[in-house]
C-alpha cells in the first residue's frame, strides 16, 4: 500500500471562515488532538494575518512532536519572515507559500503578467527555502488556470526548491473526472515532479471537495489537505473524516493508506464542533448525529441479523462511544476507573476521587450512566475545575405573565458573590447576573442545547460562543438541569476569556 499524507488545515483555512475564529488556547487544544489523530502536517495558521496567529503558530510549533507544523505565507518576503518566526521552533517545520495562477486572479487580483507571477514564485520559494528545508508551494485557483502555465509554475517552484506542490481548487469548481485528468497531465508534464510530493486542496462549493480529493489521490497525488468536519471558507474544505474513512473503507479500490487513527475522529470532531460552535447537520457523513443511526425497521432488522447489510463501517471504527448501559448507582470506584481507562481517560488519584464524586452525584439524578455520559462528565470535570469562577447556586423566577429575574451566586476562590438581574427569559436573566458579578458584558454570539443521550433524565449539554471586544471564546456546560448546564457553559466561556486575557497581558 502506498502512503498518503494528510495535511490538516482546520486551524488555518477552517479558522478563516466567518464565525469560526478560535483563540490561542483553543487552537493549541485542537492541535494536540490532531497530533493524536495522526495527521502528518498541521497547518497552524497564517502568521502575517495577525500577531495572535503568529503566537498560536509559535505555541503549537513548540508543542507538537509527531507531526510537521506548517505556516502559510503569500509570496512576499515579509510574510515568509513571519511564517518562519512561527514554525522555527517546530521539530519538523514547513513554510507554505502560495500564489494565484489563473488568468482571472492574475489579471484582477494580482494585476500581474504571467511572467511576473513566475518570477514571484521563483523568488518566494527560494526565499522560503533559505530558512527551511520543507517548502510547499500552492497554486491558488489551479483548477481554473491554463494547464500549460500551471505546469510551468510548478516546474519553477520545484526548481527553486519546493518539496511539495499543491493543486488548489480554491473556488470548488472542478469535478472528479477533470481533477483526475489534471493530475495525470501534471505528472507527465511538470519538470522534477517525481522528486516532490503532489498535494491537493479542495473546496466544497459544489459539494465535491472530498470526491475531488479522492480522485486526485487515485490519480497519483500523495498529500490531501483537509479540515475536521469540513469547516472552511464558504462551503468549506474537504472533510478529513470523509477522506480518511473512504481510504479505509475502500482500501480494495484505492490501495492507499493514511496514518489517521480513525478511532480518534469522533473526539476530534466534537472538540472542533464545540470550539467553533459549527455543528454539522445530522446527515453529515461520518460525524453527523444520524450517520450511524438505523431508525427504519427494515434497516434495523438487517443490521441485527448481520451488521454488514447496511453498515459499511462501524461506529466503533470512528470512535463513537458505545451506548450500552455501562455503570449505575452501585458501581464502585474500581469499575468507574476501568471504564474511564477503556475510553482513553487516565486520571491521577486526586482527579479520580473528584471525578468519582461527580459520578456519584450524577447517579443520584440519572439511573443509567452511558459511555457518552462519562465523556460529558470528564469534560465537565475539566471545564469546571480549571476556571476562576464556579457556580454555587441560582434561583430563577419566570413565567409568561411576569418579568423574569435570576439570582446567581458564584465563588472566586474563597470569596462568594451574589447578583440579581432581569432578563428576557431565564437563560438571559441568569447570563446577565453572571455578567454583573464578573464585571464584563459579553455578547452572546450563539447558544445551543443538546441532549447527550436519550431519555427523560438525559444530561443536557449547553454550548455558547461569547464575544468581547473582537475576541471570541466558546464555553460548554453539562447538567441534568438545562438551566444549570447553560449557566455553566457561560461561566466556562467567561473563565476561558479571563484566562486568555490574563495570558495576553502577562
Ligand atoms: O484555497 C486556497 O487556494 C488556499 C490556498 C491558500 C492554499 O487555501
Ligand atoms: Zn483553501
Amino acid at each position: 500500500m502506498e502512503k498518503v499524507r494528510i495535511l490538516d488545515t482546520t486551524l488555518r483555512d477552517g479558522e478563516q471562515s466567518p464565525g469560526c475564529s478560535m483563540n490561542i488556547g483553543e487552537k493549541v487544544e485542537i492541535a494536540r488532538h490532531l497530533e493524536r489523530l495522526g495527521v502528518d502536517v498541521i497547518e497552524a495558521g497564517f502568521p502575517a494575518s495577525s500577531p495572535d496567529d503568529l503566537r498560536a503558530v509559535q505555541q503549537i510549533s513548540g508543542m507538537i512532536k509527531d507531526a510537521a507544523v506548517c505556516a502559510l505565507a503569500r509570496c512576499l518576503a515579509s510574510d515568509i519572515d513571519l511564517a518562519w518566526e512561527g514554525v522555527r521552533g517546530a521539530v519538523s517545520p514547513r513554510i507554505h507559500v502560495f500564489l494565484a495562477t489563473s488568468p482571472i486572479h492574475m489579471q484582477f487580483k494580482l494585476k500581474k503578467e504571467p511572467q511576473e507571477v513566475l518570477a514571484m514564485i521563483r523568488e518566494g520559494v527560494t526565499y522560503a527555502k533559505s530558512y527551511c528545508d520543507d517548502v510547499e508551494f500552492s497554486a491558488e485557483d489551479a483548477t481554473r488556470s491554463d494547464r500549460k502555465f500551471l505546469a510551468q509554475a510548478f516546474s519553477e517552484a520545484i526548481r527553486a526548491g519546493a518539496t511539495v506542490i499543491s493543486v488548489a481548487d480554491t473556488v470548488g469548481y472542478t469535478t472528479p473526472a477533470e481533477m483526475t485528468a489534471l493530475i495525470q497531465y501534471l505528472k507527465k508534464t511538470v519538470v522534477g515532479i517525481g522528486d516532490v510530493t503532489l498535494s491537493v486542496h479542495c473546496h466544497n462549493d459544489l459539494g465535491m471537495a472530498a470526491a475531488n480529493t479522492l480522485a486526485a489521490l487515485f490519480a497519483g497525488a500523495r498529500q490531501a489537505e483537509c479540515t475536521i468536519n469540513g469547516i472552511g471558507e464558504r462551503a468549506g474544505n474537504a472533510a478529513l473524516e470523509e477522506v480518511a474513512m473512504s481510504l479505509m473503507t475502500r482500501r480494495d479500490y484505492y490501495h492507499l493508506d493514511c496514518g489517521i487513527r480513525t478511532r480518534q475522529i469522533y473526539r476530534t470532531s466534537h472538540l472542533v464542533q464545540n470550539t467553533t460552535g459549527f455543528f454539522p447537520p445530522p446527515n453529515k457523513a461520518i460525524v453527523g448525529s444520524n450517520a450511524f443511526a438505523h431508525e427504519a425497521g427494515i434497516h434495523q432488522h438487517g443490521v441485527l441479523a448481520a451488521r454488514e447489510t447496511y453498515e459499511i463501517m462501524t461506529p466503533e471504527s470512528v470512535g463513537i462511544p458505545e451506548t450500552n448501559m455501562v455503570l449505575g448507582k452501585h458501581s464502585g470506584r474500581h469499575a468507574f476507573e476501568e471504564r474511564l481507562a477503556s475510553l482513553g481517560y487516565y486520571l491521577n488519584s486526586q482527579e479520580l476521587d473528584r471525578a468519582f464524586e461527580r459520578f456519584k452525584t450524577l447517579t443520584d439524578k440519572k439511573k443509567v450512566v452511558l459511555d457518552r455520559d462519562l465523556e460529558a462528565l470528564i469534560s465537565s470535570h475539566i471545564t469546571e475545575e480549571t476556571g476562576r469562577y464556579a457556580l454555587v447556586s441560582f434561583v430563577v423566577n419566570t413565567g409568561n405573565t411576569i418579568s423574569t429575574t435570576a439570582v446567581v451566586k458564584l465563588t472566586d476562590g474563597e470569596q462568594e458573590y451574589e447578583r440579581a438581574a432581569l432578563g428576557e427569559g431565564p437563560v438571559d436573566a441568569a447570563f446577565r447576573a453572571v455578567n454583573k458579578i464578573i464585571g464584563i458584558d459579553f455578547v452572546l454570539e450563539s447558544y445551543r442545547l443538546n441532549s447527550v443521550t436519550g431519555g427523560e433524565d438525559a444530561l443536557g449539554e449547553a454550548v455558547v460562543r461569547l464575544r468581547k471586544d473582537g475576541d471570541s471564546v466558546s464555553g460548554r456546560g453539562f447538567s441534568t438541569d438545562i438551566l444549570e448546564a447553560s449557566i455553566k457553559s457561560y461561566l466556562n466561556g467567561a473563565n476561558r476569556y479571563l484566562m486568555e486575557h490574563y495570558e495576553k497581558t502577562d
